[in-house]
């Protein structure tokens, strides 16, 4: 199993890169043409739909038998145990405004749990990999979480829904957390964020409302770097809710959240 799940690392490593190019150099000639799904703020790009048809094509041609599930549509049923969760362009909003924080994020797993996960920041260069019981890495450099165990020196990222009504609640919940922390940051790419908790950039993340391509590959790449990862009460994560840290802060962010 060990020498396959790095294999399946791999093969996300490389077509994460090859979709990066390919968004990266469609922003260079400007965003292309954009349109809205869930709600107005809600944007696609062409390069979404590319980078995805992207993916699609070399998944296609490398793990024939696998499943495959991607933002922009695409829904392959397999025969093989594995399922790739592929987000295109996560951070589509910071894309659309040429904001750096964008990321191509791909996994596979077994159920829902990642096994192999790539997510690749396009406009950095940074590559970020993962397997299951191998442990994680930015390129070569291995990953580990930072020291922090106290909330109030805690540098904590989350995200914001789509959905205003579901912002209000969200705003809530930020402005209790706010006086307790050391800062907030809201980068605007979940897989992003994930990564960041699992090099050090970040003490911690929380969201809700993710959907599985958001989270898979960030969750395996912070869980192998130590992070601990649950629902905002310390049950098993799912994309509803996620709460990624340090050990050390990760009970008292389930008392505070
Ligand atoms: C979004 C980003 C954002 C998060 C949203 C996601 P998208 O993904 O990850 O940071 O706050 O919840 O939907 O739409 O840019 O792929
Ligand atoms: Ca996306």
């Amino acid at each position: 199993m060990s020498a396959e799940y790095i294999a399946l690392m791999n093969v996300a490593a490389r077509i994460a890169r090859q979709a990066g190019d390919l968004v990266y150099a469609g922003r260079r000639a400007g965003a292309g043409t954009v349109q809205t799904k869930s709600s107005a703020t809600d944007m696609v790009t062409e390069w979404d739909a590319a980078s995805e048809q992207l993916i699609l094509q070399q998944l296609d041609l490398l793990r024939t038998d696998d499943s495959i599930i991607g933002e922009e549509g695409t829904h392959l049923v397999g025969t093989s145990p594995y399922t790739w969760f592929v987000d295109p362009i996560d951070g589509t909003t910071n894309f659309l405004y040429n904001l750096s924080g964008y990321a191509i994020s791909i996994a596979a797993c077994i159920g829902a749990e990642p096994i192999a996960a790539a997510v690749f920041l396009p406009a950095t260069r940074e590559l970020f990999v993962a397997a299951q019981g191998h442990g994680a890495w930015l390129g070569s450099t291995p990953l580990r979480v930072s020291s922090c165990e106290s909330l109030d020196t805690a540098l904590i990222g989350t995200g914001f829904s789509y959905s205003s009504a579901r912002r209000e609640a969200q705003g809530q919940r930020i402005s209790r957390l706010l006086p307790q922390v050391r800062d907030i940051r809201r980068c605007g790419a979940a897989a992003a964020d994930l990564c960041f908790v699992a090099c050090g950039r970040l003490d911690a993340y929380f969201e809700e409302g993710l959907q599985s391509w958001d989270l898979a590959a960030g969750q395996l790449i912070a869980s192998e770097a130590g992070a601990k990862i649950s629902n905002f009460s310390g049950e098993p994560i799912t994309p509803s809710e996620v709460l990624v840290s340090t050990p050390g802060i990760h009970s008292s962010l389930i008392a505070s959240l």
